[in-house]
């Protein structure tokens, strides 16, 4: 058994890098563009790391699931108003930045079930999914429909899923057309890439001027993202939003130096010469993890007009910090097995969101087997970081804003 685990290990370690000098030999390095238009944080959700689908669902899954308080009480107010003016339209219910749809799954279902207890069987529910328009929607229709390990959406009674792939910086609905919005771990994406990171890959490792670029853009979105879920929520709506955070100056870690693991390995990768400088140069994580409940307030605090026009409130900021949950953290004095256990789960982690970071930064001259060669080495480099650093704890940082449309 040890035997095998310790093949499996080496197998997932010690790729050599010659093989990656002979698959380079002879491609010239391109050097990327610097476009604004083609940005797409595309989530990739398969993984042919692990052989199986990445369970970023999983530990995301904890945000949608750590706003339900106040996504039930936001409907509980959305219901009981219907009731009083007697409104038979049908309830829209939609969920921004979505995935596949398994991280709200759960908790949409739960909504619908509220809403045919409170209004009856026969009441239409609409349920919008929206993502950018790269995200995989043939993904997410089978997660909707039931066609995964998932049991799918409740389709009993009038329920109706629409999709939208569109950006969610711009209004994605009709004027006062939703009753309740969510969105979980999405609105640290920027809607463009304002600058490269010359000397890392993340916002914590840029300089400066690129560190203020990032926080400009990203409170520019933050405006529009509120503007845009402002203009589509009826009067009485609500908008609950679970957001990548800061708090003492950390964010969301799954190794003990943050994100900067994620970085050196990639930056060894261009000293070794498996990646080109331009290629180094072009992997970028485009997010703004670090807004700060000012951030959050900003929009209101500044008396931005549509909002106030719009009649928007902010109803709560509420800073979370709180360790991953899965039994293989929670094991002290890790065996070979469980560091082994501890590393996959890291990778399957971070390989959702993090794929297509490395796969995008690499030449449009390489092949698409060398790009994803390449791409695995990076994971498995990672996967050895974690077991050899396997005692360590993984947190998530978030910030939940509730946002309700006043009558
Ligand atoms: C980390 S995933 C979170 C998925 C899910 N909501 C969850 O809680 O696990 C972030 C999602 O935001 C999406 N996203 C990023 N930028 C977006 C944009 N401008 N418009 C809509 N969705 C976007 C990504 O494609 C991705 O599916």
């Amino acid at each position: 058994m040890a035997k095998t685990l310790i093949l499996l290990l080496l197998r997932t370690t010690s790729v050599k890098n010659d093989d990656y000098d002979d698959a380079i030999v002879g491609k010239e390095s391109e050097s990327a563009v610097f476009d604004v238009v083609c940005y797409f944080p595309t989530m990739k959700m398969n993984s042919r790391f692990t052989g199986d689908v990445d369970d970023m669902y999983n530990v995301h899954g904890h945000a949608g699931n750590l706003c339900r308080e106040a996504v039930l009480e936001g409907l509980g107010r959305i219901v009981n108003s219907r009731l009083e003016n007697m409104a038979t339209e049908p309830v829209t219910i939609a969920d921004f930045g979505t995935a596949d749809g398994r991280a709200s799954l759960s908790l949409i279902n739960e909504i619908i079930e509220f809403i045919q207890k409170e209004l009856g069987q026969k009441q239409a529910v609409v349920v919008y999914y929206n993502d950018q328009p790269m995200d995989d929607f043939n993904l997410l229709s089978k997660v909707i429909s039931g066609y995964t390990q998932n049991p799918g959406l409740t389709f009993i009674g009038n329920v109706y899923p629409v999709m939208i792939p569109r950006t969610m910086y711009e209004q994605c609905l009709p004027d006062n057309s939703i009753d309740l919005a969510i969105s979980t771990v999405a609105t640290h994406y920027l809607s463009k890439q304002v600058c490269k990171i010359k000397n890392g890959v993340f916002m914590e490792e840029a300089d400066d001027e690129e560190q203020e670029r990032m926080r400009e853009q990203g409170k520019a979105d933050w405006r529009d993202f509120v503007i845009s879920r402002g203009r589509e929520l009826k009067p009485g709506g609500f908008l609950v939003t679970m957001n990548t955070s800061s708090c003492d100056n950390e964010v969301s870690a799954a190794f003990e130096n943050g994100n900067r693991p994620l970085g050196s390995i990639l930056s060894d990768m261009a000293t070794e010469g498996i990646i080109t400088q331009d290629e180094y140069l072009a992997t970028n994580y485009n997010a703004h993890c670090w807004r700060q409940t000012e951030d959050f307030q900003e929009p209101f605090a500044s008396a931005v007009p549509e909002i106030e026009e719009l009649g928007l409130e902010l109803v709560s900021v509420r800073l979370i910090k709180r360790c991953q949950q899965h039994p293989i953290f929670d094991i002290v004095n890790k065996d070979f097995t469980d560091k082994l256990k501890f590393s996959q789960r890291i990778v399957a982690m971070v390989y959702p969101w993090f794929h297509h970071v490395i796969y995008r930064g690499l030449a449009d001259s390489r092949t698409e087997d060398e790009k994803e060669m390449i791409t695995d080495q990076y994971f498995q480099r990672m996967q050895k970081y974690a077991f050899e650093h396997s005692d360590f704890k993984p947190y998530l940082i978030f910030t939940e804003v509730v946002i309700k449309r006043n009558m």
